[in-house]
């Protein structure tokens, strides 16, 4: 896969830029209103209880602040969280291990939870229900079970991929959150504080520019700051403007409305090859040369929220304000609801 400046996964240059303007308590956190307000309640009231908090899950596209938020559960439920993930826990003993050595009350964050293998999935089942895991001990003959008691602790799982989590484990959440896009004034908000965090001159047009240009995304948007600071510097007197957001943005050729190269190939190749569509995901995976999950976790989802493409039953098929977007005359008969 080329490298897209506008891929909301996590890379390597985004980790150090991730970890300093991350948000660690509510009051920095911008946007998700809905999630917010109720995990407030739940984390207050749990606290008022002195009980832990419900096992939680969050799911939705990359960098929208699913991590960022199990650390501000941790830091607001005032405990300590433990970090892993699905792919690097491989052996059911691993993670009875992982179990056994969180502290009572704490917060165990599961990243990438949809990956934990079945094996290992069925030991969380009894720790999320009651508190326990059941562990094998020896071989053959003489193996036996024993019944070994948990603390209590909170589970938090994030995943981007919500449709490949098993229904038992899904169950088992007691508090689910889907997380959104942001919109253009909360991505904004962050771009100001993230140039402060920076220590980089912003004005409110330059924040805005980059916020349109981010796909709702703060992960993105921080990335793209981080470059506009470059131009910034190098080529003006170091304060961000549009039009310096705007002239960064060109070189890196991400269009008005936020698209890349990738975004601008998925729905030309609706258009061009597929005469707008419906065409299956597979099939337009295998098109434009991306694997299925790719297509469908990372690029689409922001298409799809915007109207560029629409999903029907039948497959995707290009919207007006796809053909609009291009310039290109709409056919007749072309749908436009789903
Ligand atoms: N609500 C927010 N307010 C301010 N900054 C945010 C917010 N959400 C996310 N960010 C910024 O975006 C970065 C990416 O967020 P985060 O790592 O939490 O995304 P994620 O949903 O866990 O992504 P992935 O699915 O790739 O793991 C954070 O480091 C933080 O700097
Ligand atoms: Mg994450």
């Amino acid at each position: 896969m080329e490298r897209r400046i506008i891929n909301t996964d996590l890379m390597e240059e985004d980790r150090a830029i991730d970890n300093s303007l991350r948000p660690r308590f509510f009051e920095d956190y911008i946007g998700q209103d809905k999630i917010k307000e109720t995990l407030k309640i739940y984390i207050e009231a749990a606290k008022n209880r002195g009980e832990t908090l419900d096992h939680v899950l969050f799911y939705g596209p990359p960098g929208l602040g699913k991590t960022t938020l199990a650390g501000i559960i941790a830091n607001e439920m005032g405990v300590n969280i433990k970090i892993t993930s699905g792919p690097a826990i491989e052996r059911p003993g691993d993670m009875a291990a992982i179990l056994n050595s969180v502290s009572p009350g704490d917060v165990l964050f599961v990243d990438e939870i949809h990956r934990l293998n079945r094996q290992v999935e069925e030991v969380l089942y009894p720790a999320m229900e009651d508190f326990a895991i059941d562990i094998l001990i020896g071989k053959g003959e003489s193996a036996r079970s024993i019944h070994l008691a948990l603390p209590k602790f909170t589970l938090i799982g994030a995943t981007t991929r919500a449709g490949m989590l098993t229904a038992p484990l899904r169950d088992r959440f007691g508090i689910v959150n889907r997380l959104e896009f942001y919109n253009a004034e909360e991505l904004k908000q962050i771009m100001i504080h993230s140039a402060a965090k920076l220590g980089v001159e912003i004005d409110e047009d330059g924040a805005a520019e980059i916020a349109r240009r981010s796909r709702g995304t703060p992960r993105l948007a921080n990335r793209l700051l981080k470059r506009v600071r470059d131009f910034a510097q190098v080529r003006h007197n170091g304060v961000i403007t549009r039009e310096i957001a705007d002239e960064t943005l060109r070189i890196l050729d991400v269009d008005a409305s936020g698209l890349d190269a990738s975004d601008r190939r998925v729905i030309m190749t609706v258009i061009e090859k597929f005469s707008g569509g419906p065409v299956g995901l597979d099939t337009l995976a295998a098109a434009i040369g991306e694997d299925v999950g790719t297509l469908e976790d990372v690029i689409e989802p922001y298409l799809i929220q915007n109207g560029f493409l629409i999903r029907t039953p039948r497959g995707r098929v290009a919207s007006e304000r796809a053909y609009r977007h291009f310039g290109i005359p709409v056919m007749d008969g072309f749908i436009t609801e789903e």
